[in-house]
């Protein structure tokens, strides 16, 4: 059901080759879906007013981190998104304090078999911490970093504007490690979520 995406968000889909779009729409839908929910709302009574740190917010955004306006209001609920191998993880903190936010990502742990890996997306620490580790067992445990690392980044709204390799995500109270199966995702898929709380 397309017709309940906004304009901005159709105009996206449609400079997307076929299978990506399916991807950025069901995400989208999804997304829209979890957030009306969660408030009790119609989704055709949302807006889209996302928050990209270099564009700005608004509604003629398509593309930051997710949010949502209502009659005029923003939605009183922080989001985030993730897409992998056909999967999306949703994520929401309803009523958030001032401040709060949330990220959360997933990833299919055997897109991360290529050489160079480590060294454009990890820190030294986080590559020494995967000395030793080989096969099946190395692929899972720098997919477990990657999806802390990109969790934090959108907790932040800074996304990949600062670089992975710069961003130490072994030791983080703020993210927590999905277990495999959790939300609903298949086993093999490593899921995070990052939450930031600031005190009342
Ligand atoms: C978001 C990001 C960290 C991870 O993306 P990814 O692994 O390719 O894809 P995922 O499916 O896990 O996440 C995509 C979702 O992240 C969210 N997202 C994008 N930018 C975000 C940000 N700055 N803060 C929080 N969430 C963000 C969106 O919900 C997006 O979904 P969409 O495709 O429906 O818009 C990375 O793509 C990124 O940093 N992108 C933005 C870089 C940027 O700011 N460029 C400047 C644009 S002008």
């Amino acid at each position: 059901m397309p017709q309940l995406l906004d304009s901005v968000e159709l105009e996206r889909a449609a400079a997307l080759a076929a299978g990506p779009r399916a991807s950025f729409v069901a995400g989208r839908l999804a997304l829209r879906r979890f957030a009306a929910e969660l408030l009790d709302v119609p989704p055709s009574d949302l807006t889209t007013h996302f928050s990209c740190p270099r564009c700005g917010t608004g509604p003629a955004l398509a593309h930051g981190r997710p949010g949502y306006m209502l009659r005029g209001e923003p939605l009183p609920l922080a989001l985030s998104l993730s897409r992998s191998s056909g999967w999306i993880l949703l994520g929401a903190v309803v009523d958030p304090p001032a401040g709060a936010q949330i990220g959360v990502d997933v990833e299919d742990p055997s897109r991360l078999g290529f050489d160079g890996f480590d060294a454009v997306a990890l820190t030294p620490a986080e590559q020494a911490h995967l000395a030793g580790l080989a096969g099946n067992a190395l692929l899972q445990e720098r997919a477990r970093l990657w999806v802390r690392k990109e969790a934090w980044l959108k907790m932040t709204g800074d996304g990949l504007t600062t670089g992975p390799e710069t961003l130490d995500v072994l030791c983080r109270p703020e993210i927590q490690d999905l277990p495999p199966g959790e939300a609903g995702l298949p086993p093999h898929l490593r899921g995070a979520v990052a939450v930031a709380r600031p005190q009342r």
